[in-house]
């Protein structure tokens, strides 16, 4: 039984000794966390019959809501499908549509009628040439001579009446949609089938000739959109299909109905084209931004003129209730997985924890559930293979450091690197090279050292700044931004300087989140002012020097302290978000939120002055009918090289 406790202190307010207390609803619908938005039009989508696009991230649920749509349709409509030989065209078999369980029962009555008429047949065959050799022999008189010639014919004539047999034996039905034992609308996952298993195909006949081929209409075979009808037909990276199967889905789409016919242009299935097939289907099409773009745009005008596109949560909100519906997450993939022991209640707060932790953000749980069922499971095997009854706190934590992802154990590898060869020297304090850390994948945190030097410009009065590391698009602008600043305040003639930034070990940066890093490390260069390696820092940057919040700040802070960096500067913004695991809970976070007081807290005590030259803008408050706050603006007094990057 669980029951509620009050002013616990704990991640939840329920209690209870394991999950199996805690019972999981029957519906799929009933078992999604968050996602509400996506929720409620999916369920429109399944009573009005519209199509769905789900954009979202892996594993936040889109292939659950599509299997959820099959289970809110009604499924006392559902229909048989044949297809039925064409005597006057055998290239085009007909289609014939029958209620659920009829069709089975149609092609069984079909091959008793078969079993029956083969049955007279033989006899015939026998029949006949036995009549035939006695009215020979009776005719002959039984002369002795003719017996063995009468024999012989009969025997011809029976081979004959055989071998026409096959020929006209009565053509069965074949049944392509059965849904005689379906209790629920179909759920069909097209998610990348080829193009003939999507549309249906038609088989390769080489006997095609003389007879002896199999009948066209036995050669067809059902596409998935197809055994989608009444149902969803669930398809993800839909942008991954060709344009030419897109199109034919369009069709399908619009049509309710498609043809079938032989995929290969080259195979005797080609001349064979079906009448329509019924495809009734609701389209529930997932992908992620990129798939909106490789989308056909009149499949997705299709899907929008008749149904929704829903972008997915990544987060939910962190309160009482999502928690509950965590713990009963964690039940759920306990029952669906079979093979791993139900949960400990503080076991299940650990899962709580991590999920405040995925989110990245104060106050949200993540959405990317099928990650988080991941470390549930690992940590599942963990528990049997140490014998518990349940799967405890400890199991939790130790399978955290089981299931890492791929990039956190390259980043790990790095920082491994790192150490070895001495990359980041905790204990001095260095010219133009600053500790800087950035995300690989979404959870793998790095240090990411970046170093900065001056050079007299190569071009008199044209100084330029020269970033290398593969630096992407945004990466590229933050430095263009940077180069303003500097500008701006330092008051220094720099366009007598050529600016080198590197990216010290880093290749295909993207991103702004180590602006504050590439200032510090310029200013630095500049100025020739050491900067402490015991520090390490992320934050974006306004070109007037204001801190921005920046994501995963919880696994950048981790891979600086996991290297014995000592303290780490990050957007006040982000303080909420971050969740350090209580091994680096010694951690120095310092929260700024301008450049002035990066500088201040990362430039060696001596050279701490310079950091006032970057003091703040003043903010002063409007009258009071305009309560708007408006930033002061500071003259620019350097003169402006030409800078590129
Ligand atoms: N919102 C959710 N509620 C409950 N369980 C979820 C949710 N999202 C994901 N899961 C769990 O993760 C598993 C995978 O989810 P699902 O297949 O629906 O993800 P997806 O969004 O379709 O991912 P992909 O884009 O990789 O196909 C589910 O079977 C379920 O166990
Ligand atoms: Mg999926």
């Amino acid at each position: 039984m669980v029951t509620v406790t009050k002013g616990s202190n704990t991640l939840l307010d329920i209690n209870f000794h394991d999950t199996s207390e805690i019972s999981v609803p029957p519906k799929l619908i009933d078992q999604i966390l968050g996602q509400e938005k996506a929720i409620k039009i999916v369920k429109k989508a399944a009573i009005q019959g519209r199509h769905v696009l789900l954009i979202g991230d892996p594993g936040t649920g889109k292939s659950l809501l599509g299997a959820a749509a099959s289970e809110m349709l009604p499924h006392d409509v559902m229909e048989d499908i044949l297809v039925v030989a064409n005597p006057k065209n055998p290239n085009n078999p007909r289609i014939v549509t029958l209620p659920s369980g009829e069709g089975k029962i149609r092609v069984e009555m079909a091959q008793e009628r078969a079993r029956k008429e083969e049955g007279r047949r033989n006899m015939l065959s026998i029949f006949i040439p036995i009549l035939v050799v006695l009215l020979v022999m009776m005719w002959a008189k039984f002369d002795p001579q003719i017996v063995p010639g009468a024999l012989l014919a009969g025997i011809f004539l029976f081979m004959v009446m055989n071998s026409m047999r096959g020929r006209s034996e009565i053509l069965v039905p074949k049944i392509l949609v059965d849904t005689a034992n379906v209790t629920t609308a179909p759920f069909v996952d097209a998610t990348g089938a080829h193009s003939g298993a999507l549309l249906g195909d038609v088989r390769h006949d080489p006997y095609q000739s003389g007879g002896l081929g199999t009948p066209p209409h036995e050669r067809v075979e059902v596409g998935l959109i197809h055994k989608a009808n009444r149902g969803i037909c669930y398809i993800d990276e839909v942008g991954t299909f060709s344009i030419k199967t897109q199109q034919q889905l369009l069709t399908a789409l619009q049509e309710k109905k498609f043809q079938i016919t032989g995929q290969s242009e080259l195979s005797s299935g080609a001349m064979v084209r079906t009448e329509p097939v019924p495809c009734n289907f609701i389209l529930i099409a997932a992908g992620n931004q990129e798939t909106i773009r490789n989308l056909h745009p009149a499949l997705r005008s299709r899907i929008r003129g008749q149904g929704y596109e829903v972008f997915m949560d990544k987060v939910m909100e962190d309160n009482i209730t999502n928690r509950r519906k965590l713990a009963r997450f964690v039940a759920q993939e306990v029952a669906k997985d079979l093979k791993i022991p139900h949960f400990t209640k503080s076991a299940v707060e650990q899962v709580i924890y991590e999920a405040q932790r995925r989110s990245g953000r104060a106050n949200f749980l993540t959405l990317m559930l099928r990650d988080l069922g991941g470390l549930i499971r690992t940590a599942g095997d963990l528990a049997v293979e140490r014998g518990h009854q349940l799967v405890e706190e400890t199991d939790i934590i130790d399978a955290k450091n089981l299931a890492i992802t791929l990039e956190s154990q390259i980043t790990s590898d790095t920082i491994e690197k790192y150490k070895e060869y001495n990359l980041v020297r905790i204990k001095m304090g260095l010219v133009g090279r600053v500790n800087g850390l950035a995300v690989l994948g979404n959870t793998g945190g790095i240090v990411m050292p970046i170093e900065a030097a001056i050079t007299p410009a190569l071009h008199s009065g044209a100084g330029r700044i020269y970033a290398t590391g593969q630096l992407r698009v945004i990466a590229r602008e933050s430095v263009q931004n940077i180069s303003a600043l500097i500008k701006n305040y330092l008051g220094k003639e720099i366009s007598n300087m050529d600016i080198h930034i590197q990216f010290v070990g880093t290749h295909g940066v993207e991103g702004d989140s180590a602006s504050v890093t590439i200032a510090t490390a310029v200013v630095s260069a500049i100025e020739d002012a050491p900067i402490r390696q015991d520090t390490a820092m992320t934050g974006s940057l306004s070109v007037r020097g204001q801190v921005l919040p920046i994501g995963g700040v919880t696994y950048k802070a981790e891979a600086a302290a996991r290297l014995g960096i000592k303290r780490v500067i990050i957007p006040i913004q982000n303080y909420g978000d971050l969740k350090l695991d209580k091994q680096y809970e010694g951690l120095e976070i310092i929260t700024v939120s301008h450049f002035s007081e990066v500088l201040r807290n990362a430039l060696i005590p001596s050279k701490a002055f310079i950091a006032d030259r970057f003091k703040p803008d003043t903010a002063i408050e409007m009258e009071e009918e305009e309560d708007l706050v408006v930033v002061q603006k500071k003259q620019n007094t350097s003169s402006n090289p030409t800078v590129t990057t």
